[in-house]
């Protein structure tokens, strides 16, 4: 049984259940880890939003991932050096990054109706990584749903793992600020698709496809995106792929200058901009997929009741079975009442935490 907790609401003695990583996908703390105070300090300084722990009285047994914690470390470790192979001047290995794509395709296919129900857990300064990683993984998904080859799904993988190279030329400083940014720290923002493109097409191991999904990956079908505002067809159905997963990822995650947002909002969000600035056939794909309430999530229900969702129905992804923790006058519920919400139909979710 699991639970999640945020950081700073963690105690001595709590036990890791899920591994955490750091930066460079080295493993920080393993499951079974007990948590000291110490620990505690230091995953609230390296900005970690929140542990997954062991709790006896979680109703949540296992939060199932899209790629495996052993696939994840590994392919955070080969961006992390790849990223340093350019700072330094040297040239990418990319052999290792196209392992790590057919790593996650192998855990993709061995596990076909997967529901996405999280994201890793990431520090900020980890952020281009962890987030890269999850790009790749959910493009994947996306691809595969939308009956891509796997010739075809290696490209746009390897693409999406690093549709975000570019930001190399961009200080640190500038990725982490908490104000708003002047506009010539904009301006360069702007650039890191060209510059990705520029890195990219160097290598002939990658194709053409792969530096432009890193070149086009903001741009939107209305014309509104950037670097050069392209339209409709012409942005690369890869990079139309990768621009939707780029954007659910990133709004799913805590950055310092705000929270994440919870999963509704940001699939409602998509599905308001679907055929006018993201392809409609890649968001019918993504809400598809991904888990509107995922596992764990905190629910009011229409009755008043308040629950935890234990499981998502593959067939029905917005109707959980949510086990319900407090009646509607606050008290805690004695025993097991579970409402399975795909069966009845009368109950919904209010709302969220
Ligand atoms: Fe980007």
């Amino acid at each position: 049984m699991i639970r999640f907790v945020p950081t700073n609401r963690l105690e001595p003695g709590d036990i890791v259940a899920r591994p955490i990583f750091g930066a460079n996908g080295a493993v920080l703390l393993r499951p079974g880890a007990v948590l000291s105070a110490f620990e505690i300090r230091r995953l609230a300084a390296l900005g970690f939003p929140g542990v997954y722990v062991r709790d006896p009285d979680s109703p949540v047994t296992d939060v199932p991932d899209v790629i495996s914690d052993a696939t994840r470390a590994a392919a955070i470790n080969r961006l992390w050096h790849t990223f340093r192979d350019l700072e330094q001047g040297n040239r990418i290995h990319c052999a290792p990054l196209f392992d790590s794509i057919d790593e996650m395709l192998s855990d993709i296919l061995s596990e076909p109706d997967v529901v996405v129900n999280l994201g890793d857990l990431r520090t900020h300064d980890g952020y281009t990584f962890g987030h890269s990683v999850n790009v790749a993984a959910m493009s994947l998904l996306i691809g595969h749903d939308l009956g891509l080859s796997i010739k075809e799904l290696r490209t746009l993988g390897v693409g999406a793992l690093l549709h975000d190279i570019g930001k190399i030329a961009i200080p640190p400083e500038t990725l982490r600020q908490r104000g708003p940014l002047t506009s010539e720290q904009w301006q360069m923002i702007r650039q890191h698709p060209r510059m990705g493109f520029d890195i990219l097409r160097r290598y002939y191991e990658f194709s053409l496809a792969i530096a432009h999904i890193a070149y086009q990956h903001h741009e939107r079908l209305d014309g509104s995106g950037y670097p050069r505002g392209l339209t409709g067809d012409s942005i690369h159905r890869y990079a139309r792929i990768v621009a939707v997963v780029d954007i659910y990822d990133a709004m799913r995650s805590e950055r310092v200058y705000r929270p994440a947002v919870p999963v509704h909002e940001v699939l409602e969000e998509i599905r308001k901009g679907a055929g006018e600035k993201f392809a409609p056939e890649v968001v019918n794909r993504l809400l598809r997929r991904v888990a509107p309430y995922p596992v764990g999530t905190t629910v009011l229900l229409t009755t008043g009741e308040v629950g935890v969702v234990i499981e998502v129905p593959a067939e029905q992804r917005d109707r959980p079975v949510v086990r319900v923790l407090l009646n509607p006058s606050g008290r805690p519920v004695k025993g097991q009442l579970l409402r399975q919400l795909a069966k009845e139909e009368d109950v919904g979710i209010e709302r969220v935490g």
